[in-house]
């Protein structure tokens, strides 16, 4: 008797351990792609959840989790990348069918930064998080990056049904289209209404026809040529602004029939916001074409942010009741904003500094500004008074992020140091959201070994970097001049003293 008790035990707790794609599978709609960098969407899955590609030497290395069905290895990844820059190369599939998300690939009406015309990859460090206690990294997307698949096996096509659920940051997104996850056109180019059925979250209008209420930002879907808080042309009210920090988010289709539900990622259950017909014009049937992309819409549109946890997209239309126990699964992951966005040297909020180049030959040089123009120039305490000022900033709680720094001018109070077309400038503060995001840097300890290193909140790809006397946000190897790789661990690593005036 008590062994039958035991045993029954056993099962209960490892029913309440299924994953996400245990969960769909049991409910008869299995997943066909499972995406995380932060855990495994199975039970039994080992293999690799993303890979990391770092800037010194181009060396790759596969995060996997710490135990079967477990959270991810970050300390592989912080291992691998000390000393270096990293960014996210590929986030696998762990459904089987090779469904992985690689950089994507120029589109119909975009084309990425880089040489080849493909969008940025992330930085691994935009986006640590705790999960049950675990520091582990998200998919921190920033305008011009982007994932995605254009060969993939067993995604719906034509009017086939499916569901997709993803968690996000609820406090990242923007205007920008589009912040997708999930069912789009394999030729990246724009091939008409009803060839999309992703999930949109940020504050996109749709054109003007899509939106919920309040000011946003909404789970919606992108159905392509229009975003959906239900069916055209009527915005929807009872879909909402999202307000928790971490959110789960659902669009799901079938003929003639779609949903689009969410929840907050950390406790309660999901509620509905639209469930019913398709809208005209092209979209009942649906032309769905099977490519799954992350960050960007279909055409490859590439403006948009917001961070990317894991998701999954299914055979099959789920149940609202198989959503509502992967929801529970979520919760009891433990999604928690408490891992810490900065490391190496404590940089005090208040304090009055001055930044002091590393490169060899250069160490006489401090940022400072001329104008609008960040710049260095060669600083020391027997310089005129007003190039004394000119190099010292007051630290300030970072305007976009309070985990993070911001840095006010001490010669030109109200004015902040924040990048503009990824050169570095001294501007007013003008109260906008993109000024807060663009002015935010999170100190990491010094990439070459030495003092401290400027990651940008909003492109956390790229650090203060001084270059031909300028200052930019910089990444190790990108598409422009000032992210040469040639000394670009020294250029971007500064030491940090007490201010000059
Ligand atoms: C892992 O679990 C899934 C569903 O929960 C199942 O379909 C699959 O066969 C399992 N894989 C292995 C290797 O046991
Ligand atoms: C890494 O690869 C990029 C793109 O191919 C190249 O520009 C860069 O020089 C390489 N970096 C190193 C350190 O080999
Ligand atoms: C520093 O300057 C000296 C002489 O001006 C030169 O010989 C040396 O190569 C320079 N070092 C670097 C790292 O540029």
């Amino acid at each position: 008797m008590l062994s039958w008790t035991v045993l029954t035990l056993a099962a209960t707790v490892s029913r309440v351990a299924a994953g996400p794609c245990d969960i769909y599978s049991s409910g008869g709609t299995p997943c066909v792609a499972a995406h995380s960098t932060t855990r495994a969407l199975y039970d039994n899955y080992s293999g690799s959840l993303y890979q990391v590609l770092r800037g010194s030497d181009n060396a790759t290395a596969d995060i996997k989790p710490l135990s079967t069905g477990g959270v991810a290895n970050a300390a592989t990844q912080d291992n691998f990348c000390k000393g270096s820059t990293c960014l996210i190369s590929i986030i696998y599939d762990q459904s089987g069918r090779g469904n992985h998300l690689t950089q994507a690939p120029p589109g119909g009406a975009a084309s990425g930064p880089n040489s080849n015309g493909y969008d940025y990859l992330a930085g691994a460090l935009g986006a640590p998080v705790m999960l049950n206690g675990q520091k582990v990294y998200g998919v921190f997307i920033s305008p011009y990056t982007g994932y995605r698949n254009d060969k993939p096996n067993g995604i719906a096509t034509g009017d086939e049904p499916e569901g997709i659920y993803a968690v996000f940051d609820g406090t990242h997104y923007n205007t920008g289209c589009c912040f997708d996850y999930g069912n789009a056109e394999t030729s990246a180019t724009d091939t008409g209404n009803g060839h999309m059925e992703a999930i949109y979250f940020g504050t996109g209008d749709g054109s003007g026809r899509g939106i919920g209420s309040g000011s946003g930002p909404w789970i919606m879907a992108d159905l392509e040529n229009g975003l959906f808080s239900g069916v055209d042309p009527i915005s929807n009210p009872a879909d909402p602004t999202i307000t928790s920090r971490f959110v789960t988010a659902i669009v799901k289709g079938e003929p003639n029939q779609w949903a689009i539900r969410g929840g907050d990622a950390t406790s309660g259950s999901l509620s509905t916001y639209y469930s019913g017909v398709r809208p005209a014009n092209g979209y009942n049937p649906m032309s769905k074409e099977g490519a799954i992309l992350l960050g960007i819409g279909g055409d490859n549109s590439n403006h948009a942010q917001g961070t990317f946890y894991e998701g999954v997209m299914t055979s099959g239309y789920p149940s609202d009741a198989t959503e509502n126990s992967v929801q529970s699964d979520i919760v009891s992951a433990k999604y928690a904003a408490t891992a810490s966005l900065t490391s190496g040297p404590t940089i005090n909020v208040g304090a009055k500094i001055a930044f002091r180049v590393t490169t060899p030959n250069y160490t006489n040089r401090y940022i400072a500004h001329t104008g609008d123009t960040v710049n260095t120039q060669a600083v020391s305490s027997e310089s005129i008074a007003s190039l004394q000022l000119q190099a010292s900033w007051t630290v300030r709680t970072g305007l976009g992020n309070s985990a993070c720094v911001s840095f006010e001018s001490m010669d030109t109070p109200g004015s902040f140091i924040r990048h503009s077309s990824y050169q570095l400038m001294v501007n007013a503060n003008d109260g906008t959201k993109l000024f807060a995001e663009d002015a935010t840097f999170c100190p990491q300890a010094g990439i070459n070994g030495e003092g401290t290193s400027f990651r940008s909140w909003s492109y956390p790809a790229r650090y203060f970097r001084h270059y031909n006397g300028l200052l930019y946000i910089a990444g190790n190897s990108g598409p422009h001049a000032f992210d040469n790789p040639a000394s670009f661990n020294d250029d971007a690593s500064f030491v940090v003293s007490t201010s000059f005036a």
